[in-house]
Formats: structure tokens, sequence, C-alpha cells
């Protein structure tokens, strides 16, 4: 049923240490509100990322382009409950400023969130964080997305079936 609202742009979701990071790549992340800011995310109940969010209370909603495809795939097949996948990754993870949660250097923007609410919502937990700080690169000039020049991660429908934006911007 869910499958009706795809495409949907993929980002991944850091929790964990710089020492030890937890990335988990989710389709399910929503903007709630302008002030204070506000963005949920859908986190299964059954995993680990839910448990390490739980219990450090923030996280980061990494953004990825294209080119990190491989690795959100490795974040969103396996679970750090088992193994260390940040290991398998090419990315490299960094002190975020303002929350415990690592960033990802190589991810175009990083929103790090304070966990302000957390709602059991059927087999998922919809945790609802405040973004305390972003950081972010070239993609974004002025909150601007460059949609020229980068190819924002969509995921086109269900398993290994992805997308990004057309540069078309229509003007009604
Ligand atoms: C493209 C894609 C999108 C996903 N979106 C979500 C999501 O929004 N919420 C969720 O709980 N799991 C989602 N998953 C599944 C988790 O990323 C996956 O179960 C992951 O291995 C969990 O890792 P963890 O156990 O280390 O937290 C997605 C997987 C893929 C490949």
């Amino acid at each position: 049923m869910l499958g009706h609202l795809y495409p949907l742009r993929t980002y991944l979701v850091v929790a964990g240490t710089v020492e030890r990071p937890n990335p988990m790549t989710a389709d399910w992340v929503v903007p709630l509100s302008f002030n204070p800011p506000l963005l949920g995310v859908a986190i299964g109940k059954t995993r680990h990322t839910r448990k390490l969010i739980e219990k450090q209370k923030d996280f980061v909603i990494a953004v990825p382009t294209v080119e990190l495809l491989k690795d959100v795939w490795v974040a969103g097949t396996v679970s750090g409950a088992k193994e260390n996948k940040a290991e398998k990754m090419g990315v490299t993870f960094v002190p975020s400023e303002k929350v415990s949660s690592p960033s990802i250097k190589e991810c175009q923007a990083n929103l790090e969130c304070r966990v302000v609410k957390e709602v059991e919502v059927g087999d998922h937990i919809f945790f609802v964080g405040e973004i305390v700080n972003v950081t972010h690169g070239d993609a974004f000039e002025n909150g601007k997305p460059n949609t020229k020049d980068y190819k924002f991660l969509m995921h086109a429908f269900t398993g290994a079936n992805f997308t990004c934006q057309s540069d078309e911007v229509f003007n009604p």
C-alpha cells in the first residue's frame, strides 16, 4: 500500500559514535515544522538504530547523492546489531557540532537532530527530532539545492531500484 507513495528521497540516519558509527538507510523521513525546526523519521522496531537513538537521544540525517549508492545499499541491508557496517562503507564519519551522533563528510548535508518525541506507530517508532545544527556541501547555497549539478538519491520502488530528480523546474 505504501508503495504508492514512491518514488521517495533516500537518506542516511546516523547514530552511534565516530569510533563506532551506525548509519541506516531511510526513505521515511519527513519535514514537520519550521519553528522550531523539526523533522521525523520512522524507524522499524527491530532496527539496531532504534536502540541507539533511544539511548543517545540524538541522530543525524545525512543527505546522499547518487555517488554514494553502494554505501547507501550497505547501510540499508546490513544491521549494526550483527556487524560493524561502517567498515564496509567508503565514507568518512566525522564529529557533529551539536550532537553525539557523527556526520558523514561525503554527504551534501548533515542535519543534527535532538530527539524531542518518540511515538509508537504500528511496527515503527516515529522519532521527532529538533534540528539543532546543519552542515552542508556545495550542493546547497543559501539552503537551496543545486539540482543541475547534483543528483540527490531517490528510492524508485521497493528493492535495489534507485533514481534521482530531473533538473527540470516548472513554474505554475
Ligand atoms: C532504500 C532503503 C530505504 C529504507 N528505509 C527505511 C526506513 O525509512 N525506515 C526503516 O526502519 N528502515 C528502512 N530501511 C531498512 C533499514 O535501512 C535496514 O533494515 C538496516 O539494515 C537497519 O540497520 P540497523 O539494524 O543497523 O539499524 C530501508 C532500506 C533501504 C535499502
